[in-house]
């Protein structure tokens, strides 16, 4: 695929994804829900559809044709993937179900084998459920405590009160790199840098920034990168965990069973190399396989290329919506161009509760969320109920923010006139 400048990524991607062509609630549809899962491109569909068609068999153990086939294009998935967040080496990358499981065995595999009572752990009231709740498990059992770094008065990570928690007791900081509800990139490298200094560990979820712009793990600088693949135009049911090698190396498995183990007896085993030790069971292959494809159709627009497009519709983006009172946006504003921020916006809008505002819209074949987006610490902290999500992709058009602006602006006028 070539991209030229005279027309936008998403006019040269757009007949790439067959579900966004379709009506619902007798409407076009309009998918304004990118953060919580992304479209697929029929590449990706297709490659799934020939892993079942053509080659479908077990990774690693057969002797045969079609098993060798599933096993070069899985471990071939996984060589994109160590590539497109630039790790070291391919056996820094464990395909996991998702990015919460990925966090999930951090937390068992090194939480549980390395923290001590009042050893502390650092996170951010704006972390999603999954990067809050794994901890709590590894503070119940281990006796470590929890803090979380506040915000700013522009609601991004408060990096002065970060300083403040950090102490020689820190052993581990969790952070989000791009929040699903704020919309803050937060400044990951340089948390990484003054968490090491103090001795701690890093771990990054990136499910919310993997998607959208270039990721980078050896300039990140952190011991851990987590990110789920059915937000970055692959299939539900894989993710995967980026982990230093030699923090890798000196946990134990996480989950037990076949394909992890080098040598099992009736009263033992021994565990196989990285990064299969963290592999247990049948994997999702053709998922993995899959995901290799997203991150061969990603790359092919170019991570950058998508970074500033979408950049572009963010600033249209809060130029519309800043136009209409009631709305109330939350996180850091974008400049000018639209960067600074990711491309989503979670915001309330009076007294019109957003758990109102989002099967309205969809009557008008708008596709956003609402709720708590599993962020309710956040929410809490911010003392509301919910918010209203709208959240960007790079095959979304500034069209569809216009139809999504109308019916919001509809939908707002309905409830006035009902409440007076
Ligand atoms: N974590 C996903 C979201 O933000 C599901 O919607």
């Amino acid at each position: 695929m070539t991209f030229t400048q005279e027309r936008t990524i998403a006019d040269q991607v757009r007949h790439d994804f067959p579900l966004l062509d379709q009506e619902v609630n007798g409407k076009a549809l309009v998918y304004l829900d990118n953060a919580a899962t992304s479209q697929k491109p029929q590449f990706v569909l297709n490659t799934l559809r020939d892993y079942y068609q053509q080659y479908n068999s077990n990774v690693h153990r057969g002797a045969h044709t079609l098993s060798n086939k599933a096993t070069d294009a899985y471990e071939a998935a996984r060589d994109k993937v160590a590539k497109f967040v630039n790790a070291a080496s391919r056996q820094e990358i464990v395909f996991t179900r998702n990015a919460t499981e990925a966090i999930n065995l951090v937390a068992y595999s090194w939480g549980m084998n390395n923290l001590q009572p009042g050893d502390e752990i650092i996170t951010v009231v704006m972390e999603h459920h999954s990067n809050i709740v794994p901890w709590q498990f590894v503070a119940q059992k281990t006796g470590a405590v929890l803090k979380f770094v506040e915000l700013t008065p522009e609601q991004t990570f408060d990096f002065e009160h970060f300083k403040t928690l950090l102490s020689e007791k820190t052993k581990l900081v969790c952070v989000v790199h791009v929040s699903n509800t704020l919309g803050c990139i937060n400044p990951v490298a340089e948390i990484s840098k003054l968490a090491h200094k103090n001795g701690a560990k890093v771990l990054i979820d990136a499910c919310q920034s993997t998607p959208h712009m270039p990721i980078d793990v050896q300039e990140i600088g952190c011991d851990w990168l987590v990110a789920s693949g059915h937000k970055m135009c692959a299939t539900t049911g894989i993710g995967f965990l980026y982990g230093k090698q030699e923090i890798l190396e000196s946990m134990p498995p996480f989950l037990g069973g076949g394909e992890m183990i080098a040598e099992v007896f009736l009263d033992y085993f021994t565990y196989g190399e990285l990064p299969h030790k963290f592999e247990a069971g049948t994997p999702a292959i053709g998922e993995a396989i899959a995901l290799g494809a997203a991150v061969d159709y990603l790359n092919s627009i170019g991570m950058d290329k998508i970074h500033a497009y979408e950049a572009e519709l963010t600033a249209y983006l809060f130029q519309q919506l800043d136009k209409i009172p009631q709305i109330k946006i939350y996180g850091p504003y974008p400049n000018s161009k639209g960067e600074g921020r990711a491309a989503l916006a979670a915001f309330t809008a009076g007294e019109v509760h957003a758990n109102d505002l989002a099967p309205l819209l969809d009557q008008e074949g708008v596709a956003i969320r609402s709720g708590h987006h599993c962020t309710q610490p956040l929410h809490r902290y911010l003392d509301i109920p919910g918010t209203a999500r709208v959240s960007l992709s790079f095959y979304n058009t500034r069209e569809e923010i216009d139809v999504f602006i109308k019916a919001l602006k509809d939908t707002l006028d309905f409830f006035h006139s009902i409440l007076g």
